[in-house]
């Protein structure tokens, strides 16, 4: 894994190389963005500047400078704040790991004024889920130097990969309290801002854990994946945009997505993007009192599971190769999108399945009783928390009588 990394560090052929061969559709809009700009050398995103920020996590203390008036946080990130990075390139996976948990956490995604200005009203940052740990931090909210020099408020991986659970910080599990949509929205109905009505009628729809991150017309929000069990999977993201060939894959994803989001004026360092990816895979599930099958309804449940599930939930995370939209039937909008569509949808990991409702790609489905319940195919299906209707697709399983039904649900809760 280190040669591979070492690799992306220092050749530039097989960056590109390993670019080209992660993404399956060459026509949407991800890949033909990075085709054209990434890893050419002389021209494109290979000519931004690098950019190591100083940033700190915010916490009480910085919320407090921040006051209740709308001032600009401009000069506030203390002069003797250093870099992120030292500039040292890690030596052993220990290493690597602590410096990507550090980008993870620290590394500005880009300024961002909703969080800011939810920063002053506590009430609303837990509305949304701009959530506080034990300490009073807020793990995802930096006060960091932006690329003008101005002190800003910014937002970071763990805004959406972190939930805090009793006061501590789970890495790796997805933010489902996090209503970016509802945030934008109570900015702009507070600040007067003008905000484009369609836009706003979509933001209204999103709901806790989902956001429509692509940059096309469709209207295709996701639900935030748990980062476990990246490693096992052969493609990244719900439609599958990336074929997931080692670490590179991921450092590049990483790498691409900072520079974009920083608005490619800089780029991140690549031993920064690399350290992320190996602290990616370095997530584990949080612990569990037990990972296998006991009762005999799990047992039962594991059965049916490897007749009727394990095609597609095949690896070792239970994700799996990913199938054409059509067979899946879920709605096709995110697989079929010209922003990141492949035509296909990835079989999610299901390790703490248990815990990671809602479901499907666009967290249509509130249970694992109502994902089995044929129910949920209906006309009359109320209980989806993207509103009344049917949900159709995967139906894989709702075949099934009852108590076959239970036994799955059973079996899937160790998982
Ligand atoms: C605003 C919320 C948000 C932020 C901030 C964010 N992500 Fe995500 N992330 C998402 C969503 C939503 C998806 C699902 C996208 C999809 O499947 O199309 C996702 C998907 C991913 C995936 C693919 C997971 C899989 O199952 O294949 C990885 C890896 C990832 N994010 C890492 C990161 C890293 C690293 C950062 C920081 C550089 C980051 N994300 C910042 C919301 C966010
Ligand atoms: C033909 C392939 C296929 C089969 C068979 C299949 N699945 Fe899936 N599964 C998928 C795909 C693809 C997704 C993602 C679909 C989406 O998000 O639109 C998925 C998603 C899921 C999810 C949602 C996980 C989450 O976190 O959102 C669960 C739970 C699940 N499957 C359980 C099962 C069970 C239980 C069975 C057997 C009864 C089964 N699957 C059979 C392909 C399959």
């Amino acid at each position: 894994m280190l040669e591979q990394g070492n690799r992306y560090l220092s050749d530039l052929a097989y960056r590109r190389q390993a670019l080209l061969q992660s993404l399956p559709n060459h026509a949407n809009m991800y890949a033909k963005q990075r085709i054209g700009h990434y890893a050419l050398g002389r021209r494109g995103w290979d000519m931004l500047p690098e950019w190591n920020p100083r940033s700190v996590g915010v916490g009480n203390a910085v919320v407090a400078q921040l006051g209740t008036a709308d001032v600009p946080t401009q000069g506030r990130l203390p002069a003797s704040t250093p870099q992120l990075w030292d500039g040292r390139t890690p030596r052993t996976m220990r290493e690597w790991v602590a410096l990507g948990r550090t980008v993870f956490f620290r590394y500005p995604l880009r300024s961002e004024v909703f969080a800011e200005w939810a920063l002053r009203r506590p009430e609303t940052a837990a509305r949304v889920g701009i959530e506080k740990d034990a300490s009073g931090k807020y793990p995802g909210i930096v006060l960091f130097a932006d690329v003008d020099g101005r002190s800003r408020i910014g937002i970071t991986c763990a805004l959406c990969h972190t939930a805090v659970h009793d006061g501590r910080v789970v890495e790796g599990r997805a933010r489902r309290a996090f209503d970016y949509g509802r945030l934008r929205l109570d900015y702009h109905q507070d600040t007067r801002e003008p905000v484009d009505a369609d836009l706003a009628r979509r933001m209204a729809t999103w709901g806790p854990g989902r956001a429509d991150v692509t940059e096309d017309v469709a209207e295709d929000p996701v639900a935030i994946p748990d980062l476990w069990g990246l490693r096992h999977q052969t493609a990244l993201t719900q439609a599958g945009t990336l074929n997931h060939l080692g670490p590179v894959t991921l450092a590049i994803r990483q790498e691409t997505q900072l520079l974009h989001t920083n608005h490619q004026r800089v780029r991140p360092p690549r031993v920064l993007s690399l350290a992320l990816a190996y602290y990616l895979y370095s997530l584990e599930p949080p612990p569990v009192a037990r990972t296998h099958p006991e009762t005999a309804a799990e047992r039962r449940g594991q059965a049916l599971f490897d007749s009727h599930c394990v095609r597609c939930h095949s690896n070792e995370a239970y994700g799996g190769d990913p199938i054409d939209h059509a067979r899946v039937g879920t709605s096709p909008e995110l697989a079929t999108g010209t922003a990141r569509g492949t035509g296909r949808y990835r079989p999610s990991s299901l390790l703490r399945v248990a815990d990671a409702a809602p479901y499907l790609h666009h967290g249509a489905v509130a249970t694992l009783e109502d994902l089995l319940s044929p129910e949920r195919l209906a006309a009359g299906f109320t209980r989806s928390p993207v509103g009344p209707g049917p949900v159709p697709g995967h139906t894989f399983g709702t075949e099934l009588p009852q108590a076959d039904r239970d036994a799955l649900v059973a079996y899937l809760r160790t998982l």
